[in-house]
């Protein structure tokens, strides 16, 4: 049996931060935030508590997403009204009291921008009209006007005012390589055989494809920061399709690429799901946090790796749909597994999937909180469900 509570609380807690305390450092927030919890973490400063949030967090296992997302009649329709996507991304909040809120939108709305013309027909994924998958589209392809964009900017500035400092707000972009998976193939692909080929056949090609998404990924970014975003992400959900040496190569060079052109105060997270055999080299991206899906082992990764990042993870999210006492069991092994030193973040490995009951996030994210907490401080004290302004 793994010990959980008060031996991972007591080490968490030295900082002396509580909950409501006012951050140092936040320029651009002139209030503060009340929970600064997830940013210190990804700083490596001591938190008084794990703070949690969870990939898809907003999304299809919400019965209020999918009645927004029908009234709206199309996901494309959510991400490109900022009202609409304030409103899914402030939903999970309003029920669980998770420590970050995530911009609702999508890693595919930059190729999209680019031109390629993005559809989701209702259950089946993504689909672009136009691919990008051989020399002369390749040789085609610009950094967007990020004017095309703009509607992800306003969302970010209407989530921001509407959060009005409660918790911070993470901002996201795929990874270069993860997006050229799309463009290549043109929408999802059970093995994307053609992307693995054109790393053989031409990686010249695959290079100015993942290039011209890196100068992308990077301005896009940033615009994201200068309209609020608190940190930054980087989804790299197919970068373990590739060889270790393919990896390094398209993946996390652009990676780290994009990483040297963010703003340094603004701390970043990358994720590639299945490199375990990359860690060492993921370490090195100039992330200030490395998110591991559930097939890594967190304990020793932060064995290994703790003192130079933070990292975020990791349970597997078919987990949550067995029952709240094993979700909570399994919580609580995961934040035992990570330890006491500061620099930790709870998420799933990848996406909440559909099929989760929202009673069982509302189990996790309390088991996480309990486990993590400082017994008997005032400052150990999670905060509340964030409420919803204006019953919009
Ligand atoms: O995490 C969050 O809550 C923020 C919102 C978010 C979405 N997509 C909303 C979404 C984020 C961060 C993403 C990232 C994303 N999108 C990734 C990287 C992370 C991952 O899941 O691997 C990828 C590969 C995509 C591309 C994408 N978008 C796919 C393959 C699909 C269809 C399959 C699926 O998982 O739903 C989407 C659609 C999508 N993006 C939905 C949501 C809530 C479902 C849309 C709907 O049908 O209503």
């Amino acid at each position: 049996m793994i010990a959980a509570g008060p031996l991972q609380g007591a080490n968490h807690a030295p900082s002396g931060a509580s909950a409501a305390a006012k951050p140092q450092g936040l320029g651009d927030h002139p209030g503060g935030l009340q929970n600064d919890t997830l940013l210190r973490a990804l700083r490596r400063e001591p938190t008084p508590y794990v703070p949690v949030w969870l990939m898809r967090q907003a999304g299809r296992y919400l019965p209020e997403y999918a009645a927004l997302r029908a009234k709206a009649g199309s996901f494309m329709a959510l991400a490109t009204t900022p009202s609409l996507a304030t409103e899914v991304t402030l939903q999970p909040l309003a029920r669980f009291p998770l420590d970050a809120a995530i911009l609702f939108s999508d890693i595919l709305t930059v190729p999209d921008a680019m031109g390629l013309g993005l559809s989701f027909a209702e259950g089946e994924g993504p689909r672009f009209a136009r691919t990008a998958a051989d020399e002369p589209a390749i040789r085609a392809l610009r950094v967007p006007d990020l004017a095309k964009l703009r509607y992800v900017f306003d969302a970010v500035g209407e989530i921001k005012r509407a959060l009005a400092g409660r918790v911070p707000l993470i901002g996201f972009a795929g990874s270069p390589f993860t997006l050229a998976c799309y463009m290549i193939e043109g929408g999802g692909s059970a093995d994307f055989a053609a992307v693995r080929r054109m790393a053989f056949a031409r990686p010249d090609l695959l290079e100015r494809l993942v290039s011209v998404n890196a100068d992308a990924v990077a301005a896009y970014l940033c615009e994201q920061a200068a309209a609020g975003a608190d940190a930054l992400m980087l989804f790299d959900t197919w970068g373990g399709l590739l060889t270790p040496d393919a990896y390094r190569r398209f993946s996390l060079a652009s990676m780290r690429a994009v990483i040297a052109r963010l703003p340094r105060e603004v701390p970043t997270i990358v994720f590639t799901k299945g490199a375990a055999a990359t860690l060492d080299d993921i370490v090195q991206s100039g992330a200030s946090c490395v998110g591991l899906d559930w097939t890594m082992d967190l304990r020793e990764a932060r064995r290994r790796h703790g003192a130079r990042v933070a990292f975020q993870g990791n349970l597997d999210p078919l987990a949550l749909l067995t029952d709240p006492a094993t979700v909570e069991r399994a919580a609580t092994e995961i934040v035992a597994a990570a330890g006491p030193a500061p620099g930790y973040v709870f998420n799933v490995g990848h996406g909440v999937v559909p099929a989760t009951p929202p009673d069982h996030v509302a189990a996790l994210v309390a088991a996480v909180h309990r486990a993590s907490r400082v017994t008997g401080g005032a400052s150990g004290t999670p905060p509340r469900a964030v409420q919803q302004r204006g019953g919009d």
